[in-house]
């Protein structure tokens, strides 16, 4: 293991009835002005609104709605919502939605209080964040970002074409509402594409020194197979508490630090699908989809007991007397078959991409990791985009 320090903020109530038993009292340590912050209006046909709502009323608040949080949310949006917070003098934020609504009220909870240019200071590079953003506490619909158990937000610049993830610990959420039931009305594609999500973080952090046994990586191996058992299940039968539930949890897990403790962790795929985000608009667990088995087959030769160990140990392969590259690539291709099978996408083209996508400059605007079994070149970023074409 690697040395760490952990700490994570967030006071996380997960199951069933959630919101109704605790929003109205965990609302009451924060002021007055609450900004209801929400995403394209699914919360408002599958009841979750009025549920917030009769909470937000319960608990006396005054109600600013910021609302139409776009999935990829833009900096603009960001800074859109850093006004309205600004001109109601809001105390609180409340977002209700997927990665995105949660992504978005961090940057705004930063961008209302800050006064210069957030993007620059804390996006464009890391940044020392000195002060304390807006409070802010979400109820997640939708399962996949780990978001909510974290200070990391995605925002897009539109006009940079840049798409980038800081992680700042001040602006976990102080609280995070999970009720599984809430996850029911997302559309299958949505579902699945979150559910990828999971699995890419997971391998990101798998994927990447240290390589000696260590509880991370044993952990990370256990969270893998309940993500393809759950997604198998949830896409069985969306209604399936317990596929559902393991799923929200198996997301959050990923992401709330804990498996990145002493690993140094990859995250290249994902910056990958950044930055053709950034270009193409597209959902981010649909281009991870499309980038994790070809990157794997990449960088599979750097990393080839660790492959051999995925294959075997995630996907239960037999070694049936096969070398070490065979079981391994075996690992990579039975990754791209469940890919398939539940329904993802396995090329660019799929996802929107087409003759007139610019793929060399996307890869030239690539951040590139240090952590995965090999560093990539911006060149074989381009390789990686034309094979996934
Ligand atoms: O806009 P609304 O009405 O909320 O509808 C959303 C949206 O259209 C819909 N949805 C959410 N909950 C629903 C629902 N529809 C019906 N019933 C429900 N209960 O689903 C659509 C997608 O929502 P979105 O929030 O965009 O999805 P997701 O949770 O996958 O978030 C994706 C964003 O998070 C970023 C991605 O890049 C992308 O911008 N990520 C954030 C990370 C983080 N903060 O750590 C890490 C991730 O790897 C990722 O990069």
């Amino acid at each position: 293991m690697n040395n760490f320090i952990f700490e994570n903020t967030t006071k996380t109530i997960f199951g069933e009835g959630c919101v109704k038993e605790y929003l109205t009292c965990l609302l009451r340590h924060y002021g007055e002005n609450v900004m209801l912050a929400y995403g394209g209006g699914s919360i408002r046909d599958n009841g979750i609104y009025n549920q917030v709502m009769e909470s937000l009323a319960k608990a006396g608040k005054k109600v600013t709605e910021f609302s139409g949080i776009m999935p990829n949310p833009t900096y603009k949006k960001v800074l859109e919502g850093a006004r309205t917070a600004r001109e109601n003098k809001i105390d609180f934020i409340l977002g209700v939605g997927g990665g995105s609504v949660m992504d978005c009220c961090k940057a705004i909870a930063m961008a209302a209080v800050y006064g210069g240019d957030i993007w620059e200071e804390f996006f464009a590079r890391p940044g020392i964040m000195e002060f304390d953003p807006i409070p802010i506490g979400v109820v997640v619909t939708a399962a996949g970002t780990g978001s909510e158990m974290n200070g990391a937000a995605v925002i897009t610049n539109e006009k940079l074409k840049i798409k980038t993830g800081r992680d700042y610990p001040k602006c976990n959420p102080k609280f995070a509402l999970m009720d599984p039931v809430y996850t029911y009305s997302v559309p299958k594609r949505r579902m699945v594409s979150g559910g990828f999500d999971t699995l890419s973080h997971i391998m990101e952090i798998y994927f990447s020194r240290p390589n000696e046994d260590n509880v991370s990586d044993d952990m990370a191996e256990a969270l893998m197979r309940g993500v393809i058992r759950d997604l198998r299940a949830a896409v069985q039968n969306p209604q399936d508490y317990t596929a559902r539930s393991n799923l929200m949890w198996e997301a959050t897990m990923a992401e709330n630090r804990i498996l990145k403790l002493g690993k140094q962790t990859d995250f290249m795929c994902n910056q990958m699908e950044h930055q053709l985000g950034a270009y193409m608009d597209c959902i981010h667990g649909e281009g991870v989809a499309v980038l994790q088995p070809v990157y794997c087959r990449h960088i599979c030769r750097d990393d080839l007991s660790k492959f051999q160990r995925f294959a075997v140990n995630v996907w239960k392969l037999p070694a049936n007397g096969k070398s070490e590259e065979e079981l391994a690539l075996e690992g990579v291709d039975t990754l791209a078959d469940f890919i398939r099978e539940i329904g993802l996408p396995a090329t660019l083209r799929e996802i929107g991409a087409d003759e007139d996508t610019d793929l060399r400059q996307i890869a030239e605007s690539c951040n590139i990791s240090a952590g995965g079994g090999r560093q990539m070149a911006h060149r074989e970023i381009f390789e990686i985009f034309r094979e996934c074409y």
